[in-house]
Parts: structure tokens; sequence; C-alpha cells
């Protein structure tokens, strides 16, 4: 299977925006760190209990990032309620691996379907199970639970987590308070849709549950804010926009490819560590912009999907979803025709990606866990490519990035 990058000398079309655009807030929200931290802090609480519908705040939870809000959920069901593994999707990230190995717990992977979802069979065969907990992420945007399968969750002896770090501020998939132990996580982090200078949450859906957590409290977790990391943050983000200094630093695409990235990684053990002031500002303000964002995109990406259609055909569309439930465009595309597409964007400036590189197929993870084969998630990995379509895109780049899909069959021709 080819996973070369397909990197751009010179990137005009950026994944992640607001890696050099949110610097000025940054730089604003530095001069305010004296601010009133509990205003504001409480501020973010009641936005994220809207979301979430939840009328007491208290049952939210703000970390430095949803590793750092995970690691610290399952360190307390391992240690209160004997969980000992949790099941998660081979395809998934990296850092999610990691934050369950920091807790002291084991993984076990499942298979996902073209809709980046468990199978029905596989869950329903879990209901009797105990002393682990089941993990399911809404992938590439907000993606509503079949009704079937939120059954067979209810149904689960154990603990269930809603992954929602590339979902939030977008619909979740559950809302509300419940008795039936569910919880959900969000992250602020670059590469999500707030993609904001890090930050996360844990929601605790079961009130009489929300006592276990106490001890993560915004005060207790509070850590020494520094504003001299951020400023460091910003600057090497400014300066990664220039080829040369790339170059220099060894920066970007180190590796020719993802496979190699994977096999020179390794893994992160993790102490979960709360919100800093800044993070929180940042994370209000990249909520009101946002909004108005995914306003501002909707009228042009319907010509963008037409183009895609057209050019790549209707199987192309299979992992997009609605413009309002999405940031980044997922389009699949046949692994053998992968590498010269995203070569194609990338002589046009376009920066394309994709991931996850399933878990059962790395090094670290297989001599740790017995993981098995899963051959959906292989297949879904060997065939998407994202598409910089995020929060920050200013509709300009979606109609120059419509223009050189309607451009591609000239230049397969041509070569
Ligand atoms: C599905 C999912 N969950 C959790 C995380 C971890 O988020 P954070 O970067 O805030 O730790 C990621 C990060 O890429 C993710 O994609």
């Amino acid at each position: 299977m080819n996973t070369d990058f397909t990197p751009p000398n010179n990137i005009k079309y950026v994944l992640y925006p607001s890696e050099y655009r949110y610097d000025s807030l940054c730089y604003s929200g530095m001069s305010n760190l004296k601010g009133n931290s509990n205003e504001v802090f409480s501020g973010l609480r009641d936005r994220i209990a809207t979301v979430f519908d939840i009328r007491n705040p208290s049952q939210i939870y703000l970390f430095d990032s949803a590793s750092s809000a995970i690691t610290a959920l399952l360190t307390i069901l391992k240690n209160q309620h004997n969980i000992e593994c949790v099941y998660m999707p081979s395809y998934s990230c990296t850092e999610l691996a990691d934050s369950v190995i920091s807790a002291g717990l084991t993984f076990n992977v499942y298979d996902i379907t073209d809709d980046f979802r468990p199978e029905l069979e596989f869950v329903r065969s879990l209901i009797g199970v105990q002393r682990a907990a089941f993990l399911i992420p809404a992938l590439f945007g907000s993606r509503s639970i079949p009704s079937e399968l939120m059954d067979v969750l209810h149904q689960l002896k154990m603990p269930v987590i809603f992954d929602e770090a590339q979902s939030f501020p977008m619909a979740p998939q559950y809302r509300g308070t419940t008795p039936r132990a569910f919880f959900s996580v969000i992250s602020f982090g670059k590469s999500k849709p707030l993609s904001s200078i890090g930050g996360g949450a844990l929601i605790v859906h079961q009130p009489e549950m929300n006592t276990m957590f106490t001890a993560y409290s915004v005060d207790e977790l509070q850590h020494q804010e520094s504003w001299f990391p951020y400023f460091r943050a910003v600057t090497r983000r400014q300066l990664s926009k220039y080829s040369w200094w790339r170059k220099v630093n060894g920066l970007q695409y180190r590796y020719a490819d993802l496979a190699a990235l994977h096999r020179a990684q390794q893994i992160r053990q993790r102490e979960p560590r709360g919100i800093t002031l800044l993070q929180a500002q940042m994370a209000l303000r990249r909520l009101q912009f946002f909004l108005k964002q995914m306003e501002r995109q909707k009228v042009h990406v319907p010509g963008l999907l037409d183009a895609l259609e057209s050019t790549f055909g209707k199987q192309t569309l299979r992992f997009v979803l609605s413009r309002d439930q999405q940031c980044l465009l997922p389009i699949r595309i046949p692994n053998h025709k992968r590498k010269k597409i995203g070569a194609y964007l990338a002589q046009k400036g376009v920066q394309t990606t994709f991931y996850y590189y399933p878990l059962h197929n790395i090094e670290r993870y297989k001599e740790r866990f017995q993981l098995h084969d899963c051959f959906n998630a292989d297949r879904v990995f060997s065939e998407i490519l994202l598409l910089p379509i995020h929060t920050d895109t200013p509709p300009r780049h979606i109609k120059k990035l419509e223009r050189f899909i309607r451009q591609y069959d000239e230049y397969s021709t041509d070569a």
C-alpha cells in the first residue's frame, strides 16, 4: 500500500490555516493573562454545557487536551471500577492509544464500517463483558449514532466514551444526562474543528458519577502559566510557512511516507494536566469564529463536491458529510491513484494529507498487545485523502480548489 506524502514546495492552501492566522488573537490573549480566570473557565464550561445539553456545568472538567481528559478518565475508571481494557477502533489516532497506555490499561481494536462506526454485531457481542470500557470516536465531523447501535450501547455493562475531538462544537453523538456510565471528551487542539492552541474537556453524563472526578476540578489541576511557550510556538508556526525555514530546521515532512513516520515514533506516556487560562480564552474566541465561518463556507462547498463527483466519480464522496457537520474534506480515492492526485494538487500549492495508520499494523502496539487484523480499517486508510477545507479556509480558496479539481482530467491526459 502506498503511503507516500506529496508535500507542496510552496504551500498556498494549507490544511490548518489557523496555524498562521491565530497569532494576533494569541498575542491579545497573552496580554490578558491577568484576567479573571474563573470567569473565563466558567464561560467556557457554559458553552460546552449548551452543546452537550448538560444543565450542571460542574459535570464538565477542563484539561490541556483530549488526551489528558481520556487519561484522567481511564485512570479513575481503572482505580474505582477495576477497568482493565479499552475497546477502540483500529482506525484511530496514536494519541488515543497512548492515553490508554498512560492510564495503565490495555486495548483491543475493532474494525470499522465505511461510516467509521463499529459493526453492530460486534458491539452486541460485548453486552455481557465487564472490566472494560468502549470508546467510540466521531471521525472527521459530527456523526449521529444510528438508533439500533445506540440501543446496543445502552445495553453494555461497560462505560462508554464518546470521543468528540473531531466534531466539537458541532452536534455530539450523545447529549444530556443519563443513569448510564456515559462520558464524552472534546479537543480544541490543532487539526480539530476549533484548531486552537490546545485544550480539551471531559463531560460526565451521569450526575451520580460526578463525585469521582472532583480531584480534576480546575483549581486542583491548574498549573503555572507562562506566556513564553506560546510565544515560541506561535513564532515557529509563523516561520514554518516558509520553505527555507522548514528545510533549515527539518521541521516538516522529515519522512517520505506515513509508514516511516510511524516506525520512528514512540509511545508517549502522559500525565493529565489542566487547561491554561490562555487555552481557555483562545477556545472561547475560536468558538465565536467557528459558527460565522461555517456559515460563510456553506455556499461554496457544493460546487467543489460537484467537481469532485464529476471528475472522480460518485464513490469519491462516500466519506463526506454535509458541510455543517464536517471539517476538512475526506474524499475516497483508490490507493493506486492517491499519490498522483496528491502530487497534482501539491504542484498547485495545495496541502493534502491522510491518516490514520491502523493501530494493528504499528509495531510498538503489536509488540505489547494482541491486536487482530481489521481489513476494512486497512482499506479505508488506503483510500482516504483529506483536502484542506477547514474552519479557517476562505471561500476563495474553496473556489480555487474546485477549479483545480475540474482541470485534473487535462493534467492526467497530458501526464
Ligand atoms: C479522535 C481523536 N481523539 C482524541 C485526540 C487527542 O486530542 P488532543 O490532541 O487534544 O490530545 C485526537 C487527536 O488527534 C483525535 O483525532
